[in-house]
């Protein structure tokens, strides 16, 4: 934050977009249970990462004077639908995102306080070099699985709701799913 701060000046915005997914089963077709430490790194990255920044740049905000509005800052989290409808396989990044759903409001609670305001998003299937991982028909099958539009999510349409987000102040608490009505399946 200090570095940031002495670069660019204080920071009134806070957007959280890191994350990993390690996909494994919970007991393996070798029948031995998953390695810890995949799902500790997982839910390190995702959720104590996202929280760790979080409380950084409140205290930083916090310590800002507030705008003519009294807003002193706005943070927008990441979180994913995976949070709410985890697939096999992946019950490290499901229980990590959901994580960072469950703390959008009591963080908001306690924030508001300070005019500091808290939203998360939960985006669908986006394609960013995360999903560019995939092959070509994986991510052509992923796209037309959407309802509408039938296609994977633009990184610049994520971006629009964060600005959205800063912009309108009665905006607080929330988790805004953007995901062209996609419900993931099981599997
Ligand atoms: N792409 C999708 O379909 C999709 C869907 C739902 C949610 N998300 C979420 O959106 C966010 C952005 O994902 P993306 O699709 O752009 O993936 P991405 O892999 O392209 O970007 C993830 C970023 O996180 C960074 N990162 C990873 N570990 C880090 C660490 N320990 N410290 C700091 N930075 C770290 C990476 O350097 C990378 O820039 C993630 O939280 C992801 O879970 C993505």
């Amino acid at each position: 934050m200090a570095t940031a701060r002495a670069a660019h000046g204080p920071a009134r915005i806070l957007v959280s977009c890191a994350g990993i997914d390690t996909p494994g089963r919970i007991v393996g077709r070798d029948r031995l249970a998953a390695p810890l430490e995949d799902f500790v790194r997982v839910v390190s990255v995702n959720l104590i990462g996202t929280y760790n920044v979080l409380r950084l740049a409140a205290a930083h905000m916090r310590a800002l004077d507030p705008l003519e509005s009294g807003e002193r800052g706005v943070i927008v989290n990441t979180a994913s639908v995976v949070g709410y409808e985890g697939q096999v396989g992946h019950t490290a990044y499901a229980a990590s995102k959901a994580g960072i759903i469950g703390m959008t409001l009591p963080a908001a609670r306690e924030l508001s306080r300070s005019g500091i305001r808290v939203n998360t998003i939960a985006p669908g299937l986006f394609d960013t070099p995360m999903m560019r991982r995939l092959p070509e028909e994986a991510r052509e099958a992923l796209g037309a699985s959407v309802p509408f539009p039938r296609r994977l999510g633009k990184p610049e349409e994520y971006a629009e709701l964060v600005v959205h987000i800063i912009r309108n102040a009665m905006m607080n608490g929330e988790v805004v799913r953007l995901d062209g009505a996609i419900r993931l399946p099981p599997v």
